[in-house]
């Protein structure tokens, strides 16, 4: 994260669209990320959440509109020199990864920019740091256990120390706390909100489907439905019952309590 960067935005959309089979899936989106900013995207099921990662993560071109990732227009640079900039954990990523190779293994491979080939020997600054990001995500016990035998928490960790690697100046988190058990979710967020806090980590963009998953110290959320953005802004002023109802489609209440956040629908008369 260079100084200069604070001049840049770390995303910036402008009227983008991404139409499959006549069908708009992000319809005229207008979004812009700045640095120091950690945002949350929220929305129903099949709302484009995924598909503006892939965008952010320069894996997906749009249809119509522009996008500049960490300044750098897509479309104008070679994604390969864009794409080691960006930190990506999502189930996408899990499928593509060997289930032979160990956690560490994994976690260092992403330094490399392949998915599977074990064969080059690594740098120790790399294993270094490989066991620092998984020692930071409480993974230090499971170094030489096979990825395919992980429980779904332990791998969604090990899928963040490993987006990690590359010292992305951007992280997106596609549901890093799906699937995982109270415990697992609070361990989670608290890590998360640690990151969040810590003035070197990286822009951070999460999905999530469910506002109790914000961890502290993030500032922004978007949110939105069948493709259009619905709100966008601090999480203080967005973040609210209108909002959250509006984007669902149904009457919630939004509550918060201390630095984290709640949404429950009304009873039923
Ligand atoms: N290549 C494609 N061709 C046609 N439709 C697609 C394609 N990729 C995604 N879609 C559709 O686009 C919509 C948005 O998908 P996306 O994965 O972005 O949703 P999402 O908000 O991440 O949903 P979820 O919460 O279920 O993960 C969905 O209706 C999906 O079926
Ligand atoms: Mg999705």
């Amino acid at each position: 994260m260079g100084d200069n960067a604070l001049m840049s935005d770390v995303l910036e959309l402008v009227d983008v669209s991404v139409v499959r089979d006549g069908r708009a899936l992000v319809d005229h989106v207008s979004w812009s990320v700045a640095e120091g900013e950690r945002w949350v995207i929220l929305g129903p099921n099949g709302a484009g959440k995924t598909t503006l990662l892939n965008i952010a993560s320069s894996y997906l071109f749009p249809t119509a509109g522009a996008v500049q990732i960490l300044g750098e227009k897509l479309g104008g640079v070679d994604v390969f020199d864009l794409r080691p900039r960006i930190g990506m954990a999502g189930i996408g990523v899990a499928d593509k990864l060997p289930r032979s190779q160990t956690v560490l293994q994994t976690v260092l491979t992403a330094a490399y920019g392949m998915t599977a080939s074990w064969q080059e020997s690594y740098e120790s600054v790399d294993e270094d740091r490989a066991r620092a990001f998984l020692d930071r995500l409480g993974m230090s016990d499971y170094l030489d256990r096979k990825f395919g035998t992980l429980s779904e928490g332990e791998r969604k960790r090990t899928l963040i120390a490993r987006a990690m690697m590359t010292d992305p100046e951007l992280l997106l988190l596609d549901e890093p706390a799906a699937g995982l058990d109270l415990g697992g979710r609070e361990d989670l967020v608290r890590r998360l909100g640690r990151l969040a806090r810590d003035p070197y980590a990286p822009s951070m963009i999460m999905v999530t489907h469910h506002v109790e998953e914000i961890p502290p110290g993030f500032t922004h959320v978007l949110m939105i439905r069948q493709g259009e953005v619905l709100a966008a802004g601090p999480m203080e002023s967005e973040l609210n019952s209108r909002n959250l109802s509006h984007c669902f489609g149904l009457p919630l209440v939004v509550g918060r309590n201390g630095e984290r956040w709640t949404a429950q629908g009304l009873p039923l008369k």
